[in-house]
């Protein structure tokens, strides 16, 4: 806001003595002129320095710089367990940054199915038609909300899994990590804590601390997931603004959280006022075919938002994904558009137009079964070549497997080893904001099962005896 922003500078002049006590400030006609901004939004500046102590209004006289300024309230800072926001400057980030820019490494890191899993050519010929049809449709902006016949889809799409979904309320992202970005942008300010779980996906951490927020870390259970116990007993302990969670086939550790815990986590959230932000990406992956409850299911549509794309079961480099926005649908088209305007018509166009012509449910089926036996396959190759007592988790759903490895194997020596014999893998103390998991690791289960990909797994647990 403009108000906020004419407050806040001039609220840093006064702290950094540039404006001094007693000090009369400009009129309000003054500081309209001098800023380029309305008087209302001057008055709105004044009043919100009033609120915090630091300016003082004398009658008939105009606004002054109080004589001793009152700093401002301090909010309570809670007991939180982490020490974020590091995370931006954590080594194991750049590194990531590092291993996805390097296209000669075998990717056993990557949670992106390869093309051969996806319907690449059914996407380039709905491409090819979109453009043919209209060839003009790059030359314009496209609305900041999306294109209405993909949220339809996408609203469609929930009904299939119980959700109503209102086609108003979807708001078209760049990817379900815009999404994340955008909601947390709008339910929170720099310094509010939010609730992750533990481990969660680097991404959100990296999210979590562009904004300045603290986090609380509650920890998944193995494959069962979000315990709805802890998140109540952290509740009641830190003043959490928001949660964001994935708790269908989560990355890294693939867990899934049960129906029961899931309305007991949308229960206690929403009578703190919490709102959560569900990461939904691999909801459609279930290796059963049987796609588990978002949590919007167990909610109304203030309570939670949803954000998904189809960057795992259709397209990651077309960047399309949304958010469900519910009740806060005008505050995050309102972020999209002054972040980027609006998400890139064509790919969106595209998508449209592969939902009308092709069978996405077909494409998802084989692209399940192929996870599934992916599954199986990795964990029967660790099973043959790495140390005793390395501990694989078995998914049912999603991209990733999460590794505890045998002999006290430090995860980041692991991957530096790796990758210095051109193998990709995540080392698990990325997955944490405070370093924790130093003995996990991360595989993707995306690639299509070859010699190459079964010799890469069996070098990595020769590497891992080496180290043990
Ligand atoms: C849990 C999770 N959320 C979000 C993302 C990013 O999704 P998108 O490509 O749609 O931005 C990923 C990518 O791996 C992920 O694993």
């Amino acid at each position: 806001m403009l108000y906020e922003d004419l407050a806040g500078r001039l609220g840093a002049q006064i702290r950094r003595g540039l404006l001094r006590p007693g000090e009369r400030l400009p009129s309000l006609r003054r500081l309209g002129r001098q800023e380029k901004v309305s008087i209302a939004t001057a008055v709105e500046a004044y009043l919100r320095l009033e609120r915090e102590g630091l300016v003082e209004a004398r009658e008939r006289s105009g606004y002054f710089v109080r004589a001793r300024a009152v700093p401002p309230p301090q909010a309570r800072l809670p007991r939180v367990q982490s020490r974020a926001p590091q995370t931006l400057r954590n080594p194991a980030l750049l590194g990531v940054l590092d291993v996805l820019s390097r296209e000669d490494l075998l990717p056993l890191h990557v949670t992106t199915p390869a093309a051969e899993l996806l319907p690449g050519r059914a996407l380039a010929a709905a491409t090819a038609r979109t453009l043919r049809r209209d060839p003009g449709l790059a030359l314009a902006y496209g609305a900041p909300q999306g294109l209405l016949q993909l949220r339809e889809q996408i609203a469609r799409r929930y009904l299939g899994c119980g959700v109503e979904v209102d086609p108003a309320e979807v708001v078209i992202t760049a990817g379900a990590m815009e999404a994340i970005s955008l909601a947390l942008r709008c339910v929170t300010r720099a310094g509010d804590v939010v609730l992750l779980e533990t481990p969660t996906y680097y991404g959100i951490l990296q999210a979590v601390a562009a904004l300045g927020l603290r986090a609380i870390e509650v920890p998944s259970r193995g494959s069962a997931g979000i315990d709805a116990a802890a998140v109540r007993t952290a509740l009641e302990r830190h003043p959490v603004r928001a949660a964001v969670l994935v708790p269908n086939f989560n990355n890294p550790n693939g867990s899934l959280t049960g129906d029961d815990d899931k309305r007991a986590i949308v229960a206690a959230c929403g009578e703190r006022g919490v709102v959560v932000i569900e990461d939904d990406l691999y909801g459609e992956l279930a290796y059963s075919g049987e796609r588990p409850a978002p949590l919007r299911r167990y909610a109304g549509r203030a309570r939670v938002i949803t954000c998904s794309s189809w960057s795992k079961t259709l397209a990651p480099g077309l960047r399309v994904g949304w958010a469900l926005a519910g009740d806060h649908v005008d505050d995050i088209v309102r972020a999209k558009c002054f972040s980027s305007v609006a998400t890139a018509s064509l790919p969106q166009r595209a998508i449209g137009e592969y939902f009308a012509r092709h069978d996405f449910d077909r494409s998802l089926r084989r692209l399940r079964r192929e996870l599934a036996t992916n599954a199986q396959r990795w964990r029967d190759a660790i099973r043959r070549s790495w140390p005793d007592g390395t501990r694989v988790s078995e998914p049912a759903g999603g991209v990733s497997l999460w590794l505890e490895l045998a002999g006290g194997v430090d995860g980041q020596a692991l991957f530096e080893a790796a990758m210095a014999h051109g193998i990709g893998c995540l080392p698990g103390h990325l997955f944490s904001l405070r370093g924790d998991y130093r003995g996990h690791l991360r595989l993707g289960l995306g690639l299509a099962w070859n010699a190459r990909v079964e010799d890469g797994l069996r070098e990595l647990g020769r590497l891992a005896g080496r180290l043990a």
